[in-house]
C-alpha cells in the first residue's frame, strides 16, 4: 500500500457509501481514464475475469462462436470464452514479446475461416506487461474486421509508442488483484473509447436493470461492479502507480546489470518503442533442468519464483480445443522462470537472489 489508500477508505466509511456504488467508484474511474489518456471511458469492476466476460458479452460472443485466445497466458484469459458457451481457438507467441504471434493468427483466421467460421473476437494479451506487437496484430484484425479484448491485466503502466496499454483494443481491461503492480486486493476494469459500451458494462454489471420504479429485467445481468470500499483503495494506489512501475523496472534493471553476462541467462529485452512496467522480471535458461536448478535452489532458501505460465492448448481443461502453435510458449514455458519482482524487494533481498543464482549455474 502507498499510504493515502486509508484515507480514501475512511471516507467512504464516514459517508456511509459502502456499496457497490459512490465517489470512489467515480474518482477512481476518472483517475484510470486520466493516466491511459486518449478519452476512454472506463468502468470498475470485481475483477478482471468480469472485465473479460463483459467485454466479450458486449462484442456479441454467444453459444457456438469461435474466439482466438492468446495461448501463452494466464486462464483467466480463456475462461469467460468457456462461461459464454462459445469455443476458444489457441494461438501460440512469437519470440520477441512472448505475446501472439501475427504470423500464425493470420493463419488460424484463414483456417477457421476455410471451416466455415469466422472468429467473433480474438483475446490478444500483454504478458508480463511486455505489449503485444500492436501495429502488426491491428493490421491483421482490421483486414479481416474481427475485434481484439485487449487483455492489460498485467500491463498497467505499459506502453506502446507512448500509447498506454489498455487504449489499443476494441475493449481493454486490466487486473487489481492482489498480485497485480497496483491492487484493491481484488478488482478489474473495462476500458473503451465509447461511452455507450461503458454504460452497457455498467448496466450488465448491476444485473441489467430497466430503467423502470419497480425491478424490471430484459437481460440477464450480472454483479460485477467494484465496492466503493475498494475503489477507495484503488484512488490511493492509483497515487503510486508511477513508483511502482519504477520499482519494477528497477529490479529488471539490476537483475540485468548482475546477471545479463551470464550466456545462460536471457532477458526478455524492449523492442524499440516498447515500454514495459516490468511487473515480473522473467529469463530464459538454456534448458529446462537449468530452470529446475536455479528454482529449486532459491526454494530451498525459501526465496520463490515460478516457471512462466503454462500455454493453454497444453492445459487439460483446454487441450481438446483448436490450437494452432508452433512450439514457441511450450519452450517458454520448459525454459523459462519468473524472478522474484515484487515492489518492496530490497537491495539487500535483490543482491541474496543474484548472489544464489551467480554460484548456481
Ligand atoms: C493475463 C491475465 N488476464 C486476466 C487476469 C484476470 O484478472 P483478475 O484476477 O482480476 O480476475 C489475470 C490476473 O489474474 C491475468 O494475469
Amino acid at each position: 500500500m502507498g499510504g493515502g489508500e486509508q484515507k480514501y477508505v475512511q471516507e467512504a466509511f464516514d459517508t456511509n457509501w459502502v456499496a457497490p456504488l459512490g465517489p470512489n467508484v467515480d474518482n477512481f474511474e476518472k483517475s484510470i481514464t486520466q493516466f491511459v489518456g486518449g478519452n476512454m471511458h472506463v468502468a470498475a469492476l470485481s475483477s478482471g475475469t468480469a472485465a473479460i466476460h463483459l467485454a466479450l458479452e458486449l462484442l456479441g460472443v454467444t453459444r457456438g462462436d469461435e474466439v482466438i485466445c492468446q495461448s501463452f497466458t494466464f486462464s483467466a484469459s480463456a475462461n469467460p470464452i468457456m462461461y459464454l458457451g462459445a469455443t476458444p481457438v489457441f494461438v501460440d507467441s512469437e519470440r520477441d514479446t512472448w505475446n501472439i504471434s501475427p504470423e500464425l493468427l493470420e493463419t488460424a483466421i484463414k483456417d477457421r475461416m476455410a471451416h466455415g467460421k469466422k472468429p467473433k473476437a480474438i483475446v490478444a494479451v500483454h504478458l508480463y506487461g511486455m505489449p503485444y506487437k500492436v501495429d502488426e496484430i491491428r493490421k491483421i484484425t482490421e483486414k479481416y474486421d474481427i475485434p481484439v479484448v485487449e487483455d492489460s491485466a498485467e500491463a498497467l503502466g505499459s506502453a506502446f509508442k507512448d500509447k498506454k496499454c489498455g487504449t489499443f483494443g476494441e475493449i481493454g481491461i486490466f487486473s487489481f488483484n492482489g498480485n497485480k503492480i497496483i491492487t484493491t486486493s481484488g478488482g478489474g476494469a473495462l476500458v473503451s473509447r465509447k461511452e455507450e459500451v461503458k454504460k452497457r458494462a455498467v448496466f450488465l454489471a448491476t444485473q441489467a436493470r430497466d430503467d423502470a420504479p419497480h425491478y424490471q429485467h430484459s437481460n440477464v445481468g450480472y454483479n460485477y461492479r467494484m465496492s466503493n470500499i475498494l475503489a477507495g483503495i484503488g484512488r490511493g494506489q492509483m497515487e503510486v502507480l508511477q513508483e511502482r512501475v519504477g520499482q519494477r523496472r528497477f529490479n529488471y534493471d539490476f537483475y540485468k546489470k548482475h546477471l545479463g553476462h551470464l550466456s545462460q541467462l536471457e532477458f526478455l529485452e524492449e523492442p524499440e518503442g516498447y515500454y514495459c512496467n516490468r511487473w515480473l522480471t522473467c529469463v530464459l535458461t538454456p534448458s529446462f533442468e537449468i530452470r529446475e536448478k536455479i528454482r529449486l535452489a532459491l526454494l530451498e532458501v525459501d526465496i520463490e519464483s515460478r516457471p512462466l505460465w503454462k500455454p493453454m492448448h497444453m492445459q487439460p481443461v483446454f487441450n481438446e480445443f483448436p490450437h494452432y502453435s508452433d512450439g514457441t510458449s511450450e519452450d517458454l514455458f520448459n525454459r523459462g522462470l519468473c524472478l522474484p519482482s515484487g515492489s518492496n524487494l530490497s537491495q539487500n533481498d535483490l543482491e541474496r537472489i543474484v548472489e544464489l543464482i551467480l554460484t548456481k549455474i
